[in-house]
């Protein structure tokens, strides 16, 4: 991307989330190759960035999409998925929301027993279950999805339940799911996980598909190694051969990845505010952004790879370089080595296009960034900088 981004700042706004649209086609196409099988549908698990281009190429890339929330299958059916291939992961939905997504035609995958029946009452002959294989794995506890300490899923020892809803009300459970946690960088858990889930879905009678969810980590540190893709597509790839050999017909093999997709085709850039050395030599870097815009820092001690565009080649310091958010849990890294910062300098905070602007807030007051997409040539801008008015224009007046 050789892109002017003091240009793009300068129009619109610091700080900035711009996107590379094409790494996206290039990681769902690298995705797409790791899975050699015939019946594939990949997902986009559109929670980690709904931004309107990015979501489109998926769509066009042939991804369906995985959601969670009415907002969601609301923005995707806008943007042109098919119902057919979009499927609502809901945790803890409403009734209305069950009933809103009967009526726009997509999949429920239901987290438990209750919502499984409560759909089948409501009249629905199909459903996905979203299956606890007591297997989690993840790049922090409060993203790890299955085991017991998660509220995720049902119990993968809970599929005669799970059986005799089908049986008491003709319901037929067509989906197998999974989604074991997030930032996985170890194939082997993931695996392990697959076969769990493997053995619920040889207990379900009418299944169209099994889903072994997102997860797929990507390399944040410099010394992080990539998941072995490879080793994850060609195992699931198989077990799946082995698996519909047994259960007499071709099911067909689905993921659901988000960061995976949109991760690294992501950057945060910001504007140094301020550098402040304190009596104990410590610097502080201060920038015009903070967690209310990346917050994975701050939520789950993320590293995000951390680069000065404007002055690369100034001596290395080691810096804590923090937000403008009025709390001491606002920093981005602490004793980072880089490139000294200088006054206005613009800092490039990577692989931020995963849980980005998809988890940013207003806090403080504070307006959204705007969002800028590349592709090749052409520059979108999704999304134009928050105004301050329009941010306060959601109160009554009075
Ligand atoms: N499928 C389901 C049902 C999910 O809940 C998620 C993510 C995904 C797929 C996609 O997971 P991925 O491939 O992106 O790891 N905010 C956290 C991550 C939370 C993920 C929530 N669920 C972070 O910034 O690391």
């Amino acid at each position: 991307m050789s892109v002017a981004i003091a240009e793009l700042m300068a129009e619109h706004g610091s700080p900035l989330y711009v996107y590379d649209l094409e790494t996206v086609r290039e990681r769902a196409r690298t995705l797409k190759q790791a899975l050699p099988y015939a019946d594939l549908q990949l997902l986009y698990a559109v929670k980690a960035n709904p931004c309107p281009p990015l979501v489109r190429c998926l769509l066009e890339e042939g991804f369906g999409i995985d959601c969670v929330s009415p907002g969601e299958v609301k923005h995707v059916l806008n943007l042109g998925a098919d119902p057919k291939t979009v499927l609502f992961t809901e945790n803890n939905m409403t009734d209305a929301e069950m009933q809103q997504a009967i009526d726009a035609g997509v999949l429920i995958n239901c987290g438990s027993l209750d919502r499984l029946e409560r759909l089948a009452q409501a009249g629905a002959k199909q459903a996905a279950v979203r299956f606890n294989p007591d297997i989690g794995d993840g790049a922090h506890a409060k993203v790890l999805t299955a085991g017991p300490l998660t509220k995720f899923g049902v119990y993968y020892s809970q599929v005669d339940q799970v059986k005799a809803i089908e049986n008491k009300y003709g319901i037929q459970v067509i989906g197998c799911h999974m989604h074991i946690g997030s930032g996985i960088l170890n194939a082997d858990v993931y695996l392990d996980a697959m076969q769990v889930i493997l053995s619920v879905a040889k207990q379900l009678q009418h299944l169209e598909f099994i889903n072994f969810g997102g997860g797929l980590g990507i390399p944040y540190r410099e010394d992080d190694k990539p998941i072995d893709l490879e080793k994850v597509g060609n195992a699931a790839v198989e077990m799946m051969q082995v698996f519909c050999d047994g259960y007499g017909r071709n099911i067909e093999l689905r993921l659901e990845p988000g960061r995976f997709l949109v991760g690294e085709a992501g950057t945060l850039y910001t504007t140094v505010t301020s550098v402040k050395e304190n009596p104990d030599g410590r610097i502080y870097v201060g920038c015009d952004t903070g967690f209310n815009h990346l917050v994975r820092p701050c939520m789950y001690d993320s590293y995000h790879k951390i680069q000065n565009i404007t002055h690369p080649d100034n001596p290395r310091k080691t810096v804590d370089i923090v937000g403008n958010i009025c709390e001491s849990g606002d920093v981005f890294a602490r004793q980072r080595d880089i490139a000294e910062p200088q006054l206005n300098d613009i800092l490039a905070i990577r692989d931020a296009g995963a849980y980005g602007i998809s988890m940013a807030s207003t806090y403080n007051l504070r307006p959204l960034p705007a969002e800028i997409v590349i592709d090749g040539e052409d520059i979108i801008v999704a999304r134009p900088q928050q105004d301050i008015d329009e941010l306060l224009s959601v109160w009554n007046k009075g």
